[in-house]
């Protein structure tokens, strides 16, 4: 096992605090690879310079390399001048300027762990983010240490097409036989946004004329069968592009731009310059495989990776503590896009919905940590919901407080001050306080301290008076020691409307909460008023407010923000599903009945169709199991499908009804306003499958359904709903026309979730199924990763839970990022009632005594003693 770490060594942690500049400059690095599956050949040239006075000796890192020569100024290095410990190479007694010449020799057909240099179905491809790059050759593997990179790729003719950062110079074939092409990306980069992609790929070209009037020639490679579905991931490029120079000045800086999709990836891509790096999975789609939710990721995905030429890479991180610096960056970026590109409501929706469903249970778990961390054993381990989303919203509440306005010029300040240099997170605060004269040094908690604070709310109305005041009390994380605590800087956005006719009595309001308490108060209001507050999730906390059923039926009915009338909701939900837990036979509430049939009654009043959908959609488990703990998952699965067995029988003929008003016809669009409606109708159809017999209808929406959607759907509900046969029959249509392996994907993970059928036994099938492979993460993730997040009544078993673990135990020998990914639905545990604990602890009690990964250890130990 290569990447495992020996036991009972104490595992090394890097902390913040012990940060130290580089002490040399690597002014260029030139590379050479002799591609060959098995024995790669690296040879590095660079040009060192002492830039710190001292005796320093230069520290290099390297892994699972074969040391062919090290030479400094052509002479190899004594051995007595070399130290290897772990993964550090010191060089010692190096002069003030040299010329250093390493050789080393690599194994991508071996390398299952998909950080370095790796083949995926034959084709070469790197990932180096975070410390992949050491996996390639002996460097200084850390962002602050730029260079600028010429690459030079030898290979013969079974890999044609050869790729690397910034610029082609020369491409000629070498005397013997073999060819040989150089790139030089004119800017300087950390190592971990060097790539290099050698394989029988096709291209699909483009091109952006950008503000300045620069053609950009843009390109999407991809194995040739794939080449029909490159179209959505191009004209997302090119709307991107556009984008970023309108709302932020960003101008595209090469002249060439390339995306390459590879089967095999960790993550979902990744930026490296010039040549951003998919996952297959998040580029490829056209109408008949790929889902609307797939083109809307795609998109988003496409500009996240895009966005990072600036964001990211131009100004790059000092050290990996800063990773949201350019995460939570990002991802606001890149949610901005999504939003003004289709519905901001329906976004905003999805992404609160997935913050407070994934990210708060991270923050309130064992593994929670502040969005820049102080310290990690493996920084693999923080690509994390807190750094990307919370990040995200830590930079959000900063655009809240300032305004678009002041927001663009920190900005621009941000970049053209720090345009090549790798800082740290204070330095993109310092400018938005520079440009605002807003002092921020409260608000940097938000970056510091982890967990997620709670805002309690209490609301008094004086009638006589006609005074409404509002309490404020902002509460520590559940996690956290009371006195560890300091108040962050919360913005609250907050609008008071009458209960009985939605009329605004209290515009839309900032409020910023700094104190531990506070009160507003709002005079002249007489109408019994209902606050809306924390609209859009102006803060990422969780809210404490006793609200009556009626103030929630106003806001769901009223409320002219998106997310706080989804939100009105999903509570008034929770409290049904509460009272089910209770009583079980309990009638659903009279006036949330009412709602939902006036919600869906006249299909042609609906203005928002993807908002109403998400309105109709149960709040998910993690969300639940949050709010009731401890708990007992299953009886909280069975609460919850009575409750949507009793919304189905409250809408009744109306499902029918809205499922063929929603309907789209006409060819394939995937425009935000065809998604919402299809989206719409198919929350209708799931539900009006729970009150008659659908099998007629889904036979006919599989056989003459234009696009994938569609005919997900139908296999979908049918696996849940239909009579068994037409069950049966759906799911084996469903996987004889699944020719790309994303469409075997979307297979594999709905068998892994089906409550019927997906028992133990059958996870254990699928993992058998001819074209699963344990090598191939998006095959684990659909199979093991739907069933330990998705199925309750199958993982949350002692069987589930051993399953898993084993599963986990197996991939760490090849994939330890993977694994220690896939563990963490049993590092839950805390959230359960005690049976369910102990089962899951023993689990992990059984992992952690063996030789685990550097990756998977730490994740391990974290969650159990
Ligand atoms: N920087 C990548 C992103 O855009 C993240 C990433 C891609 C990554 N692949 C990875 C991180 C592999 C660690 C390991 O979000
Ligand atoms: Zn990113």
């Amino acid at each position: 096992m290569t990447d495992s770490r020996t036991m009972n060594s104490a595992p090394s942690i890097t902390r913040l605090v012990d940060y130290e500049a580089f002490p040399f400059a690597i002014d260029s690095v030139d590379l050479t690879f002799a591609l060959d599956p098995t024995r790669t050949r690296v040879t590095q040239s660079s040009v060192v310079r002492r830039i710190m006075k001292g005796q320093h000796a230069l520290e290099l890192n390297g892994k699972n390399l074969n040391r062919i020569s090290i030479k400094v100024d052509g002479a190899e290095i004594e051995a007595d001048r070399l130290v290897e410990i772990d993964e550090t190479l010191m060089i010692r007694q190096v002069p003030d300027e040299f010329h250093l010449e390493i050789e080393t020799e690599i194994n991508p057909e071996a390398n299952t762990a998909l950080e370095g240099l790796y083949l995926s179905n034959g084709m070469f491809c790197t990932q180096c983010e975070a410390e992949g790059f050491r996996r390639i050759t002996y460097y200084p593997d850390r962002p602050d240490v730029m260079s600028i990179f010429t690459t030079r790729i030898i290979s013969d003719a079974s890999h044609p097409v050869l790729l690397s950062n910034g610029n082609p110079v020369s491409d000629q074939l070498l005397p013997d036989g073999r060819r040989e092409v150089v790139w030089r990306d004119p800017f300087p980069k950390p190592c971990y946004l060097f790539a290099l992609v050698g394989g029988d790929l096709a291209v699909k070209h483009d091109e952006f004329v950008t503000m300045s009037g620069r053609c950009i020639d843009l390109r999407i490679y991809v194995e040739p069968k794939d080449l029909d579905r490159v179209d959505y991931a191009l004209q997302s490029l090119k709307r991107a592009m556009a984008w970023d120079e309108r709302v932020y000045g960003r101008e595209y800086d090469l002249d060439i731009f390339m995306i390459v999709a590879v089967s095999h990836f960790n993550m979902g891509a990744m930026e490296n310059k010039g040549l951003n790096i998919f996952n297959s999975s998040c580029v490829l789609a056209n109408a008949a495989a790929a889902t609307d939710q797939a083109f809307q990721r795609i998109e988003a995905i496409v500009a996240h990776e895009y966005f990072h030429n600036w964001s990211g890479n131009r100004v790059t991180c000092r050290d990996w503590f800063q990773l949201s610096l350019k995460e939570g960056l990002t991802v606001f970026r890149d949610s901005e896009f999504s939003a003004d590109t289709n519905s901001r409501a329906v976004k905003r929706i999805q992404d609160v919905n997935f913050l407070r469903s994934a990210q708060f249970t991270e923050d309130s778990g064992p593994t929670a940590h502040p969005v820049q961390p102080s310290e990690y054993q493996e920084i693999s381990n923080f690509y994390t919901l807190t750094i990307y989303e919370k990040g995200a919203e830590v930079v959000r509440m900063i655009h809240t407080l300032l305004g678009a306005e002041l927001f663009r010029k920190g900005s621009d300040l941000y970049f053209d001050r720090h345009d090549g240099q790798a800082v740290t997170i204070n330095e993109f605060v310092d400018a938005m306080g520079e440009v605002s004269g807003r002092d921020f040094s409260q608000f940097m908690r938000w970056y510091q301290q982890p967990g997620t604070p709670r805002v309690r709310v209490d609301i008094e109305h004086d009638q006589n008076t006609e005074t409404l005041t509002i309490q404020l009390a902002q509460k520590s994380p559940v996690i956290a020691r009371e006195d560890s605590h300091k108040p962050y800087a919360i913005p609250v956005r907050y609008q008071v409307i009458d209960q009985q006719t939605g009329d605004v009595l209290v515009p839309e309001t900032l409020f910023e909460l700094t104190e531990e308490v506070a009160s507003i108060t709002c005079a002249g209001v007489s109408a019994r008023p209902v606050v809306s507050i924390l609209r859009g999730l102006s803060a990422p906390v969780k809210l404490e407010m006793d609200r009556q059923t009626s103030d929630l039926v106003a806001l769901a009915r009223f409320d002219d923000d998106g997310v706080n009338r989804w939100d009105a909701i999903q509570e008034l939900y929770m409290h049904a599903i509460q009272e089910f837990l209770e009583t079980p036979e309990a009638n659903l509430d009279a006036s949330l009945q009412q709602l939902i049939c006036d919600l869906i009654r006249d299909p042609s009043s609906i203005s928002d169709p993807a908002c109403l959908s998400e309105m109709l959609t149960l709040p998910q488990d993690n969300i639940l199991w949050d709010a009731l703990q401890p708990t007992d998952p299953q009886k909280i699965l069975e609460a919850r499908k009575r409750l949507r067995q009793r919304i189905a029988l409250a809408g009744s003929s109306m499902w029918r009804t809205l499922f063929e008003a929603m309907r789209v016809a006409g060819p394939y669009q995937p425009s935000a306003d065809a998604i919402g409606r299809r989206s719409l109708a198919i929350t209708a159809l799931g539900y009006m499958a729970k009150v008659e017999s659908i099998d007629h209808l889904i036979l006919d929406i599989e056989a003459n359904a234009s696009n994938l959607t569609e005919r997900y759907a139908a296999y979908r509900i049918a696996r849940s709903d239909a009579s068994e046969s037409v069950s049966l029959e759906l799911s084996q249509r469903f996987i004889d026309r699944a020719e790309t392996d994303e469409v075997l994907d979307l297979w594999l993970s709905t068998e892994a979730v089906n409550e019927n059928t997906a028992t133990v036994d059958r996870i254990k099938e699928l993992t058998s199924h001819p074209r699963f492979a344990w090598t191939n993460p998006n095959r684990v993730r659909s199979v093991l990763g739907a069933f330990a997040n998705r199925n309750v009544k199958a993982f949350h078993t002692p069987d589930g839970y051993r399953l898993l673990a084993d599963s986990v135990l197996k991939l760490d020998a090849m994939n330890p990022q993977i694994a220690s990914r896939l563990v963490m639905p049993l590092c839950q545990w805390g959230r359960f009632e005690s049976t369910f604990q102990e089962q899951m602890k023993a689990e992990l009690r059984r992992m952690a005594a063996k030789d685990l990964s550097k990756d998977l250890y730490e994740i391990v130990s974290k969650s159990v003693d």
